[in-house]
C-alpha cells in the first residue's frame, strides 16, 4: 500500500460552532481513501512579538511548524473578517513564516471557506493567496470552494447537510489530494 496523502487541516476561527472548522470536518469525512487528515490548533500561539522570535520561537509555534513538514498539503478554512482573513490566522502565519526555512515554502496548499454572507469568504480567500505569494504556497487554483448562506448549509451540530454543497468538496478533496501527490517528489525552491 502507497503513503497515505497527508493534509493538515487550519482552521481561521476558534469559535466552537463555527462553520469553518465545520467544513474542515465535512473535508475529512468527504476524502477518498488514502487521505488522512490532521487539524492544527493555532488558538494558542501568543501574539506575534519580534523581540520574542529573536529569543526564541513559542513552543506552540515550533508544533505547528512540523506539523507542516510532515504534512503532504495544508488545508485552510478561514473566516472572512472585514473582507480578508482572520487576524487569529495571520498571527499564525507571520510566526511561521519568520522561522529559518519557513514551513510553507513548497507547500501544497487549498483554500475554502464559510460565512453566512453571499459570497463565502471569497475576498478573504484571495487575500490569503496573495499571502501565499510571499510564503511560496502552491495553492491549488480549482475547484474553487466558497460555502456562502453557512447557516442554511450546516443543521446545528455542524454537520454540512447541503447536497451540492458536499458535491463541490469533495470534488475538492479529491483534487487536493492529487495536488499534493505531484508536489511531493518537487524539492522548494531557494528561498
Ligand atoms: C464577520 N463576518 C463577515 N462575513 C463576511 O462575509 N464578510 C466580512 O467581511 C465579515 N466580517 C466580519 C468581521 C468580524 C470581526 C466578525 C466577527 C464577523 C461574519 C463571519 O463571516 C461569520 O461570523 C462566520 O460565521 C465566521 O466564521 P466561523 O467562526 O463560523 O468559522
Amino acid at each position: 500500500m502507497s503513503d497515505p496523502v497527508r493534509i493538515l487541516g487550519i482552521s481561521g476561527s476558534l469559535r466552537a460552532g463555527s462553520y469553518n472548522s465545520a467544513a474542515l470536518r465535512a473535508a475529512q469525512a468527504l476524502a477518498p481513501e488514502g487521505v488522512q487528515f490532521e487539524f492544527a490548533e493555532i488558538g494558542d500561539l501568543p501574539l506575534y512579538d519580534d523581540d520574542q522570535r529573536h529569543q526564541a520561537f513559542p513552543p506552540a509555534v515550533l508544533r505547528l511548524e512540523q506539523q507542516i513538514r510532515s504534512a503532504d498539503a495544508v488545508l485552510f478554512a478561514s473566516p472572512e473578517y472585514n473582507y480578508s482573513i482572520s487576524g487569529v490566522l495571520k498571527n499564525a502565519i507571520d510566526w511561521l513564516s519568520r522561522l529559518d526555512h519557513q514551513p510553507f515554502a513548497g507547500k501544497a496548499a487549498g483554500i475554502i471557506g464559510a460565512s453566512g454572507g453571499l459570497l463565502g469568504t471569497a475576498r478573504a480567500q484571495y487575500h490569503l493567496r496573495q499571502i501565499g505569494v510571499f510564503l511560496d504556497l502552491r495553492f491549488m487554483n480549482r475547484p474553487e470552494v466558497m460555502i456562502g448562506g453557512a447557516q442554511n448549509r450546516f443543521d446545528s451540530s455542524g454537520t454540512l447537510t447541503d447536497a451540492a454543497t458536499r458535491e463541490i468538496l469533495a470534488k475538492f478533496v479529491a483534487a487536493l489530494r492529487d495536488w499534493a501527490l505531484a508536489h511531493r517528489r518537487q524539492a522548494p525552491l531557494k528561498q
